[in-house]
């Protein structure tokens, strides 16, 4: 299995269709669960190179998956900027006070050093499966952004207002985190990854007369800065609904991963060709086979004569039986 979904991606067809899982590496995997017992330091974790190209693998020999994902977080960017990261169980990430100074006068040299375990751990991957896809990734600057000045993920009581009430340090803001996240994507494409995923996760946060600012510009730079290296960018605005179109002619990003509230049929029609990753809700793999089976042949056969790549609408959920997974796949290889 070499290149499947850069072959999709860049030919537009391909024989069948490639598979992988957001959060693929991830919690639902005994033997990730086994690995994380002993290391309780998440962010050493991610800079252990020896284990996180270990855990990026469980899930291809496992599965023989059509890609990898490098194991690694996308907080590992405000980390690497100086910004204290703790992720507690049950809560989630919580965030250090911002120091605007360090943020802003971080050296690219700096960055690149203090993450180097990140690229290590690509390079013994990309040593170990050959042609195979191997994606690298980001969070988006809006989505890095959020996480940076909330301090931790968004509940029912963030106001948007109260992230962006500075106007001219956001600028600031977002201007270093557009050229840390490309030197970051760039120093993983050099290590061997040669597909890279920008995960906007809560774009959806933002109102409509807020994206282009926050959403499309900013991303429309990384996505054209990853393609002049020749590498294609997949992007991920979650939660845009009808704005993915829009998303799309701003951003012209390699390929399109969709979350669960797209319509597949409607965004299909809608789009000129642009290829297409992802959609089925994580939650449906936690109900029973037939609704599963249903759910996976719709968007097989939704885009059976286009480029699409299989993924879910959103990460894979710590509850999914990792036979479920097996039995995706399972429906998806035996349907040419
Ligand atoms: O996809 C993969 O398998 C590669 C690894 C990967 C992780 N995080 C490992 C991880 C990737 C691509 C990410 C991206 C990420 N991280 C996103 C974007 C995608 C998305 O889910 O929306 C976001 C928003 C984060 C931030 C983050 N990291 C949160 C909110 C949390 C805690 C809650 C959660 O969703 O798990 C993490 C921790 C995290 N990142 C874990 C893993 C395997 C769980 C660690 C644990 O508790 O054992």
């Amino acid at each position: 299995m070499n290149n499947t979904l850069l072959e999709c991606i860049k030919n537009k067809k391909t024989s069948y269709t490639p598979i992988w899982f957001m959060r693929q590496a991830g919690r639902y995997l005994p033997e990730f669960r086994e690995i994380r017992k002993q290391n309780q330091d998440f962010i050493k974790l991610c800079l252990n190179e020896r284990l996180s190209a270990e855990i990026s693998l469980q899930p291809i020999k496992r599965f023989n998956l059509d890609a990898v994902i490098i194991f690694s977080d996308i907080l590992m960017i405000p980390y690497g900027l100086g910004q204290k990261i703790e992720f507690k169980k049950g809560f989630g990430p919580i965030l250090g006070d911002l120091n605007f100074n360090i943020i802003l006068n971080t050296k690219a040299n700096d960055f690149i050093k203090k993450l180097s375990p990140i690229y290590e751990a690509i390079k013994r991957v990309r040593k170990d499966v050959g042609n195979r896809d191997l994606i690298g990734f980001a969070g988006a600057p809006w989505t890095l952004l959020m996480y940076m000045l909330n301090q931790k993920s968004p509940k029912n009581d963030f106001d948007i207002n109260k992230i962006i009430k500075n106007k001219s340090l956001m600028r600031d803001l977002i201007l270093k985190l557009e050229d840390i996240i490309f030197l970051h994507t760039k120093e993983q494409i050099k290590a061997g990854a040669n597909i890279i995923q920008i995960f906007d996760s809560w774009a959806g946060l933002l109102p409509k007369n807020k994206l282009s600012e926050y959403c499309y510009i900013p991303t429309s730079k990384i996505v054209k800065n990853i393609k002049s290296l020749k590498v294609p960018a997949i992007c991920f605005p979650k939660g845009i609904k009808e704005n993915y179109i829009d998303f799309c002619s701003a951003v012209e990003p390699s390929c399109i991963s969709i979350d669960y509230e797209v319509d597949a049929q409607w965004i299909k029609e809608k789009l000129n060709g642009t290829p297409i990753q992802g959609g089925l809700d994580p939650k449906i793999l936690l109900g029973d086979k037939e609704e599963i089976k249903r759910n996976v042949e719709k968007y097989i056969n939704i885009f059976k004569d286009y480029p699409y790549i299989f993924n879910l609408g959103h990460g894979v959920l710590p509850e999914t039986k990792p036979e479920t997974i097996e039995y995706i796949i399972q429906i998806i290889r035996n349907k040419k």
